[in-house]
C-alpha cells in the first residue's frame, strides 16, 4: 500500500506548520513580556504602618511585631521607643531579644548587638535596621505614612 499526499502532510506542511506554531509561540511569549508591568503591574510590597495603644507597652517593656512581613521589635523606655526589624544583618537569622541583658543575640553565629541595635561581637557586618517609631497621642505608630 503506498501513501498519498493526502493522508500525510508534505515535509513542507509541517515545516510550516511547525514554524508557524514557533512564530505563535514567540508571540505569546512576548507579548506576556512586554504588557507585564504595563498592564498587569505586578503588586507592590505593602509599607504599612503598625498602629497599637501606648497601653500595651509600659515603659521598659518590649513588644514583639510583624512590620511589612518580617518580625521586628518596639521597645520603650522613658525617653519614648526605638524599633528595630529581628533579622540579623549577617546572614538573615531571626535575631532574639535577651531582657536580662538587654542586648539582641543572633543564635546562628553569636553575633550580638546591643540596645541600640549596634554590633557588639561576632560576625554582623552593620547595626540592626532601625525602624522608625513615634508616639502620637495614646499611640505608637511603626513605620512611615
Ligand atoms: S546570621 Fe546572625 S550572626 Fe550570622
Amino acid at each position: 500500500m503506498t501513501q498519498t499526499a493526502t493522508e500525510f502532510p508534505s515535509k513542507l506542511q509541517t515545516r510550516r506548520a511547525f514554524i508557524q506554531t514557533m512564530l505563535g509561540l514567540v508571540a505569546a511569549g512576548w507579548a506576556g513580556w512586554a504588557t507585564q508591568g504595563v498592564l498587569f503591574p505586578a503588586p507592590r510590597a505593602q509599607t504599612g504602618q503598625v498602629k497599637f495603644a501606648l497601653a500595651e507597652l509600659p515603659i521598659g517593656a518590649v513588644k514583639a511585631i510583624t512590620y511589612e512581613g518580617k518580625p521586628a521589635l518596639v521597645l520603650r523606655d522613658k525617653e519614648g521607643v526605638v524599633a528595630f526589624s529581628l533579622v540579623c544583618t549577617h546572614q538573615g537569622c531571626i535575631v532574639q531579644w535577651r531582657e536580662g541583658k538587654q542586648e539582641f543575640y543572633c543564635p546562628c553565629h553569636d553575633g550580638y548587638f546591643d540596645r541600640n541595635g549596634d554590633v557588639v561581637a561576632g560576625p554582623p557586618p552593620m547595626p540592626l535596621e532601625q525602624i522608625q517609631a513615634k508616639i502620637i497621642g495614646d499611640e505608637i505608630v511603626i513605620g512611615e505614612a
